[in-house]
């Protein structure tokens, strides 16, 4: 038995899907660690194609040319770290117009088959975290268990502010607000794997909680349903 998955059954995966900001990167990695689990963060991959992008001077809107970059994406994860090219692009990744751009290009349909298979390549037992917008409704239809995290808009916009800040970043938080709605909208909207919970999903409204009142909440579902 790991993380009290019997050893002969499927990679056991906990997906954690939900708005931009709601937490889900910090939470999905603090579940992944407490459990000794691999960790996907697929936004990162979607970020990674709009970064590459860019560099490569390849228009977001260019559909075949987007789903190339992401089948030919040289990247690695060492820990907290992620390498485009063997270029240290941890920090860049988080801009907001690279999350933009990702937010863009995301709909493009030819772009996400791109990047299916990568994502389900993540799945090495002992099990797997990952979080997104369509872990639990495409990616990984089969998770053991499926978290849909919320947090109001405000509460997420609060919580960018405080992270940009931290990190040296200069920030406006009503400029923040406007743009996570947009964001919201678009991915809440397109018809291509819209966020939206699973049928089977557990709503996790984390607006009043830290994150180890959130972690420990989605580690309890998890140890109820096994
Ligand atoms: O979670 P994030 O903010 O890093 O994601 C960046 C963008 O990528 C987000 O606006 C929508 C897109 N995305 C997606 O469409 N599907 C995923 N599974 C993850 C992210």
């Amino acid at each position: 038995m790991t993380g009290g998955v019997p050893a002969d059954g499927p990679i056991p995966v906990i997906a954690i899907d939900g708005p931009t900001a709601s937490g889900k990167g910090t939470v999905a990695a603090r579940v992944a660690r407490t459990l000794g689990w691999s960790v996907l963060d697929s936004g990162a991959l979607y970020r990674l194609s709009a970064l590459a992008a860019l560099r490569r001077g390849v228009s977001d809107t260019d559909d075949q040319a987007l789903a190339d970059i992401a089948r030919g994406l040289d990247i690695q994860f060492l820990g907290d770290k992620v390498l485009l090219d063997n270029d240290d692009v941890t920090e860049q990744l988080r801009h907001e117009h690279i999350g933009e751009m990702a937010s863009r290009i995301a709909p493009l349909q030819p772009l996400r088959d791109a990047l299916l298979e990568r994502q389900r390549a993540f799945r090495q037992p002992p099990g797997l975290v990952c979080d997104g917008r369509d872990m639990g409704t495409v990616v990984f239809p089969d998770a053991t268990l499926k978290i849909f995290l919320i947090a109001d808009v405000d509460a997420r916009a609060q919580r960018r502010y405080n992270q940009l800040i931290e990190k040296g970043f200069s920030a406006n938080l009503g400029d923040l607000l406007t743009d996570l709605k947009a964001r919201d909208q678009r991915d809440q909207n397109r018809s291509v794997a819209p966020l939206k919970p699973a049928h089977d999903a557990v709503v996790v409204d984390s607006s009043n909680l830290g994150v180890d009142q959130t972690v420990d909440c989605i580690l309890a579902h998890w140890r109820n349903r096994i």
